[in-house]
């Protein structure tokens, strides 16, 4: 039951709801929305998901005020960044309206799961798009299945908004050049997942990639994306293989809103000598500060003030951020929608 949930024990894991939602595209059209309470899918053994990766996701939360109301935050923008991550990989996407739809409907059915305001914990959704069917050569699915899950979740990091250490990363790549890293399908996490594990064997919340053609720049921070800040500028990397990160274009506008000039461009790893304050940013990282990068293989440190309190600008960001999504500042920009 949803009422005996430890809100502020949670993990960022997976916890059992009572339901999730499913909708099914065949014969070149979208079906209606089914709503399940089994946790498992049902498809052909053939499938184009399990065989050659063709699948993609998302990821958003539900935050509950302290109104009581549900908010979603740029709901929007993760239905149109699935269609992209589909479309490259030659997939049949959900239209936007029966993404907001699938999502708003798991969060309604689940409001017993979305933890209490400051609580810490939020309602994680994870809405998947796979190619199902029978089909053996490398083809795009016949058919396919869109299904959208929500588990309660704690911080993502379990010291929660506190700077952790991360590795520079220079014996494996998560994405190529022109390959998959600006879209989210799960052959990048399991691309990655050896350097994560091995990041956290040695002590670290979590790896940089380097650009994988010339090593020379800061890439993606393990499953969210780098910003660093100096001199009243908020600096994120411009590459074609980080995801375009929905909490980092809010930051970044949230960053010029408050004062701090913003500049996306390519940041060298010596560069990483020169910032006052450095973090990540994503759904799940939300804002989370960083107070040491090693690169082993260089035997190089950097460090950012005090290793156990984040950063001023860092700080600021994130309650600003936070508020928005909780609903306790104005949302000028739109942001949010509140489920009901
Ligand atoms: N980069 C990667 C690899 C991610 O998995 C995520 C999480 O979604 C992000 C960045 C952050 O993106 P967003 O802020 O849209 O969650
Ligand atoms: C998110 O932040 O939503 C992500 O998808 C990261 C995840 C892989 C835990």
């Amino acid at each position: 039951m949803g009422n005996e949930i430890k809100w502020n024990e949670l993990p960022f894991g997976y916890h059992k709801t009572d339901y999730n939602v499913r909708c099914h595209y065949k014969d070149g059209k979208w079906g209606e929305i089914e709503v399940s309470n089994s946790e498992t899918l049902t498809m052909h053994m053939a499938s184009t998901c399990l065989h050659y990766g063709q699948e993609c996701f998302e990821g958003l939360k539900a935050y509950r005020g302290q109104d009581g109301k549900i908010r979603v935050f740029r709901i929007e923008e993760n239905a149109k960044r699935l269609q992209s991550s589909a479309d490259y990989v030659m997939m049949q996407a959900p239209p936007v309206e029966l993404f907001i739809e699938a999502v708003k409907k798991v969060i309604k059915l689940n409001e017993k799961f979305v933890p209490p305001y400051e609580s810490g914990a939020t309602l994680y959704i994870r809405p998947v798009l796979l190619g199902v069917g029978p089909i053996l050569g490398v083809h795009p699915a016949p058919e396919y299945i869109f299904c959208v899950f929500c588990s309660p979740v704690g911080a993502y990091f379990k010291t929660g908004f506190k700077p952790t250490k991360v590795m520079i990363e220079r014996h494996y790549d998560r994405a190529a050049p022109l390959g998959t890293g600006h879209i989210k399908v799960g052959g990048n996490y399991a691309a990655g997942m050896r350097s994560g594990i091995e990041a956290a064997q040695k002590g670290y919340s979590t790896a940089i990639f380097l650009d994988s053609k010339e090593k020379k720049y800061i890439d993606e921070c393990g499953p969210a994306n780098f910003f660093g800040i100096k001199n009243d500028t908020y600096i994120t990397p411009q590459s074609n293989s980080i995801l375009p990160s929905i909490t980092n274009k809010s930051v970044t506008a949230l960053a010029e809103d408050m004062g701090l000039k913003v500049e996306r461009r390519h940041i060298p790893v010596e560069e990483l000598a020169t910032f006052e304050e450095v973090g990540e940013c994503g759904t799940a990282a939300v804002i989370s500060p960083v107070g040491q990068i090693d690169d082993p293989d260089n035997g190089v440190s950097y460090t950012y003030g005090d290793p156990n309190v984040a950063g001023p600008w860092s700080t600021k960001l994130y309650n600003r951020l936070r508020a928005i999504q909780y609903g306790d500042y104005e949302d000028k920009f739109g942001w949010v929608t509140i489920v009901d």
